[in-house]
């Protein structure tokens, strides 16, 4: 299938390992500067852009101490949030359980706040630039900024990215898994045994497909479809596995959608999601993505200084390369 405007081999020489290299760094570098103090701003009446008003808007942010946030709170001070640092047992929001990755800690944050969710709730990794945000230049400000909320609204459930890599159209194949030894199939090869125990009552799907990479939206209403008993179910198991966290969190990031009542194939076209996700709707768009949206790098780790230092070097795009 062509993949205009995403090279072929680029996606086949960063391939799924790469955001799981990705994880890897997020997760288990060492902490270089102090604990960040948790801040939490009040929540303000504020109006979207479309001019619908939400008075209840919050953002869950997976963070590790040294993880710089500050960025939260300078462009998002509307919002309500909150910063889970997983490995700081003293922080304000913490887990019980540094284990499975960001999952940790939306699964905290949609059981303790069960009873108290806000109307929308976008759970974020805590860094500015990631390679997995749907901007030409990975930045989280202008994803956040131009989130339709009114759709998440509407949809319950939207991924924070549309392009289709990766994730997207079939990322595991549950009855079939793969034997071989990568993080991907080992997580296809736990994931129907993991699915039978999370969801008894639903038949293991043939095919899932969804974004990467765990950072979405969702609304009170989606959450609350499910009894707290479900999410309860879903931290125990992350809790008690034997999993190592690149293969729990990895198979709890392709259970999100349907965790959210979404079809196991979470895939809308790339075009129709970034004009309903985002508004963005003047696109030039093949099924899988649009013009001048996304570059998949090489490379899971930003530029140390990016993006003052690291476009156009080493298969970092240019500054600009999208006007
Ligand atoms: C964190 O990022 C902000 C920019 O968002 C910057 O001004 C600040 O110096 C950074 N803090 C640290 C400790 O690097
Ligand atoms: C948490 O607090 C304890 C007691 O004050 C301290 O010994 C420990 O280093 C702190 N841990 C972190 C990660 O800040
Ligand atoms: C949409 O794109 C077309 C062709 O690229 C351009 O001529 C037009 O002005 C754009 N419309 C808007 C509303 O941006």
């Amino acid at each position: 299938m062509p993949t205009r405007g995403l090279p072929l081999r680029l996606l086949l020489f960063s391939g799924l390992g790469l955001f799981l290299v990705y994880f890897f760094y997020l997760y288990n570098r060492e902490a270089h500067t102090s604990a960040i103090q948790p801040e939490h701003s009040e929540p303000k009446h504020s109006t979207s852009k479309n001019n619908i008003h939400f008075e209840e808007k919050e953002l869950v942010i997976a963070s590790v101490i040294g993880d710089n946030t500050s960025w939260v709170n300078e462009y998002f001070s509307d919002w309500k949030t909150n910063l889970y640092v997983a490995n700081n047992p003293n922080a304000t929001l913490t887990v019980p359980h540094n284990k499975g990755r960001e999952a940790m800690v939306y699964l905290t944050y949609l059981i303790d706040r069960y009873e108290s969710l806000p109307d929308i709730a976008v759970f974020i990794h805590s860094l500015r630039y990631q390679w997995h945000n749907e901007d030409p230049m990975y930045d989280g400000v202008p994803v956040l900024r131009s989130l339709q909320l009114p759709q998440v609204k509407k949809r319950g459930y939207v991924s924070l990215r549309c392009t289709w890599s990766l994730g997207c159209p079939s990322e595991l194949h549950p009855l079939s898994p793969s034997s071989n030894t990568d993080d991907r199939s080992q997580s296809e090869a736990a994931y129907a045994s993991v699915f039978r125990l999370l969801f008894p009552n639903t038949p293991v799907p043939e095919v899932v497909g969804a974004h990467c990479s765990s950072q979405f939206a969702v609304s009170r209403e989606r959450v609350l479809e499910r009894p707290k008993s479900d999410y309860e179910r879903i931290r125990s198991w992350l809790v008690d596995t034997d999993l190592v966290d690149q293969i729990s969190g990895r198979v709890i990031e392709y259970m999100w959608h349907i965790i959210m009542q979404m079809p196991a194939v979470d895939c809308q076209p790339a075009g129709e999601c970034f004009c309903e996700t985002f508004g963005l709707c003047n696109l030039t768009c093949t099924e899988s993505g649009c013009d001048k949206r996304y570059i998949l790098p090489q490379y899971s780790s930003i530029p140390e200084g990016w993006p003052e230092v690291g476009p156009g070097e080493n298969g970092w795009p240019e500054l600009g390369w999208y006007d």
